[in-house]
């Protein structure tokens, strides 16, 4: 199995003769796979209908004469100049109105015809010369797609959303009972009187702004789909990626997800942040997850600082290499880097590149040869990656409507599964997402934050889980909305209250952080041996039906009520968290969740470092400044700074 290795190349910005040295020194580094042409647009089609390859077709012979394979890009991602001044319609606008201009990338509107028509031509075009070309190893689609522009309000947008609302919903009497729009005079005539929610003097409708994210991923999904079209129709027999964006908000990964061959992840950790190594590692685990348990490589990482943070702070020697084998453990079969040589001009000439501005006498130069070495020599020995054994339930719906106004409160989606992630994470245990699709019954156990928006199959689905033997944990705002946005009929949590053994009667949420009285509650759980606990974000009155309780409120309005509840449901358990327990609680309602499953046993929890198990090897990998000890396999393996080594069985195979 190859581990990729490489970055984007842009030869665009240099000399031809500086291309022969690029090679000579991809070679040195270990250079695998570059990916070229993400940003040539206005290099390979200067003018509306002329093509210029012939450079291009340089690069790629060049590069194919050193061996080095090619990610090539259909290079879509930064529409030229001459295309928004021939078609200014092309340009998006933003929720209060403002046409955004030219001048930077991603200048375009995902509706816009005309940019989608040349988009798809030119990947035809790239697909049909570059097809058979020896170089080729994969097709690279646009660049992180939304990145900028997620969400466009102009008129051409607006004529695509009722579209696309007239295919949802058939009838304008159907989108006035989905949207309610008996409340506060919205009641429609037609499909045609409905517009993007732009900005708007009050709360705006949820069900619209719900709508209008759905139909904005899927816009954009449809730029990819034409895209794609044109390359397979060229090109079937090469696989076809885009890169993510981490847990990026804007698109439904899951929906898109399903469309790639390959998925590929951009991540760009701040060096400074101590809670780094776990938001990676989330993200990490998200790309595997959403491959389906397969291989996904990391597309894009700095060698050393951005240029996008207010301050952008190197990275000390070794986080480099620990962050890429961070990767690898968690199911990358690629590190490659944003970029290859860092930019002399330009708006990034500040971004750190593989080949830095200072040359190769240099410590992050040497580091990223480092790397590129020892990559070639594990490649062939490594397995596939597997599946983790608990699951966090991701859903992008709940994330888009529980972000929206006029709620009970104001709450952080993703706090929450940061929150449950972080205290698995921390166990050492090995941790998949899920969407209330997957299948449940592979995982020991499944938590789900927040499910704000549930059908009442994917309630279904969480009760047949528990009932089935499964470990299931639900936090507060679950179940609160159909997929309509229709508070849930029968109350909240649907069928699943029976499941849980709780009904809500009525929500306490609690004050945002920072507010006077105090933003956190009290907590008890004497059954646990804990004593002095708070919970943050929520808390709520339940009746409880048939669960019993672990914890209650110890302070508040709530004092003495129950805030965490168990209910033994068939062969499983069904657990309800009526609020955001801190760290010390979550870890001991996890160890009790996972008891018996033997998911503990089989995992290594040492504050800062982490152990991933990826088929026959472990990666032991230190994510911090100072020396660790490791118990494991029956020694204590002593690991330096940002140190990575990895054990074949029980014994040491590299360091
Ligand atoms: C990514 C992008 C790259 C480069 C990089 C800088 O968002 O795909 O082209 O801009 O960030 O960190």
């Amino acid at each position: 199995m190859t581990i990729w290795f490489g970055g984007d190349y842009n030869p665009e910005q240099w000399a031809e003769t500086v291309w022969q040295e690029d090679v000579v020194l991809m070679q040195q580094a270990g250079v695998t796979m570059v990916t070229v042409g993400v940003f040539s647009w206005s290099w390979l089609e200067p003018q509306e209908g002329t093509f210029t390859f012939e450079w291009l077709d340089r690069v790629l012979d060049t590069l194919h004469a050193a061996g080095i394979r090619v990610d090539l890009a259909t290079a879509t991602a930064s529409p030229p100049p001459w295309l928004s001044h021939r078609y200014p319609d092309s340009l998006p606008v933003t929720e209060t109105g403002v046409r955004l201009q030219r001048g930077a990338r991603q200048a375009y509107c995902p509706s816009s015809p005309d940019y989608r028509r040349l988009a798809a031509r030119l990947a035809g075009e790239i697909a049909r010369r570059y097809a058979d070309h020896p170089a080729l190893e994969l097709w690279h689609i646009n660049n992180e797609y939304g990145c900028h522009v997620s969400r466009c309000y102009c008129e051409t947008s607006a004529a695509a959303f009722r579209r696309w609302l007239t295919n949802k919903y058939g009838t304008v009497e159907n989108l006035n009972r989905a949207w309610g729009t008996a409340f506060w005079s919205q009641r429609y005539g037609s499909i045609d009187e409905v517009t993007v929610p732009s900005a708007a003097p009050a709360f705006r409708n949820p069900t619209q702004l719900l709508d209008f994210d759905r139909f904005s991923s899927d816009e954009i999904l449809g730029i990819f789909r034409e895209e794609a079209a044109a390359v397979r129709a060229a090109s079937p027999s090469v696989p076809i990626t885009t890169n993510f964006m981490g847990l990026f908000k804007p698109l439904d990964y899951w929906a898109w997800a399903a469309e790639l061959d390959v998925i590929s992840d951009d991540c760009y950790p701040d060096p400074v942040d101590p809670d780094s190594p776990y938001l990676a590692a989330m993200t990490r685990d998200l790309m595997r997850s959403l491959a389906d348990g397969k291989p996904w490589l990391l597309m894009e990482q700095s060698a050393g600082a951005v240029n996008w943070r207010p301050s952008n702070a190197a990275k000390p020697e070794g986080m480099m290499r620990a962050w890429s084998y961070q990767a690898i453990a968690r199911g990358a079969d690629g590190i490659l880097y944003f970029q290859w040589r860092q930019s002399e001009r330009g708006a990034e000439r500040f971004h750190s590149a593989m080949l830095p501005h200072t040359g190769t006498d240099s410590v992050s130069w040497k580091a990223v040869c480092q790397l590129g070495g020892e990559l070639r020599e594990i490649g062939d020995a490594l397995d596939a990656p597997t599946h983790g054994s608990v699951g966090i339930m991701l859903d992008w719906d709940s994330w888009w409507s529980i972000e929206q106004t006029g709620l009970p409160s104001t709450i952080d989606y993703m706090e929450g599964v940061r929150a449950w992630y972080r205290t698995l994470y921390d166990a050492g245990v090995a941790i998949d997402f899920v969407n209330p699709r997957s299948d449940l019954g592979r995982y020991s156990a499944i938590v789900v934050p927040t499910l704000f928006v549930a059908t009442s199959d994917a309630l279904a689905a969480l009760s047949a889980y528990a009932e089935a033997g499964g470990r299931l944990l639900v936090g507060y705002q679950s179940g609160i909305t159909d997929e309509e946005g229709r508070l849930t009929p029968g109350g909240y949590l649907g069928s699943l209250a029976e499941t849980l053994g709780v009904r809500i009667d009525e929500f306490f949420p609690l004050p945002v952080p920072g507010s006077v009285p105090a933003d956190s509650v009290r907590l008890r759980a004497n059954d646990l041996g804990v004593r002095d606990a708070v919970g943050i974000v929520w808390s709520e009155r339940l009746v409880i039906t048939s669960a019993d309780v672990v914890a209650r409120f110890a302070s508040g309005p709530l004092e003495g009520e129950a805030a965490i509840t168990r209910r033994s449901a068939g062969a499983g358990q069904a657990w309800y968290a009526a609020t955001l327990p801190d760290p010390w609680l979550r870890s001991r309602l996890v160890a009790q969740l996972l008891a018996g499953t033997g998911v503990l046993e089989d995992a290594v929890a040492v504050p800062g470092v982490e152990v991933t198990r990826r088929g026959r090897h472990r990666f032991v990998i230190n994510q911090t400044a100072s020396a660790v000890s490791v118990p494991i396999a029956g020694q204590t393996l002593s690991v330096e700074p940002y140190g990575v080594r990895i054990l074949e069985g029980d014994t040491v195979w590299r360091d």
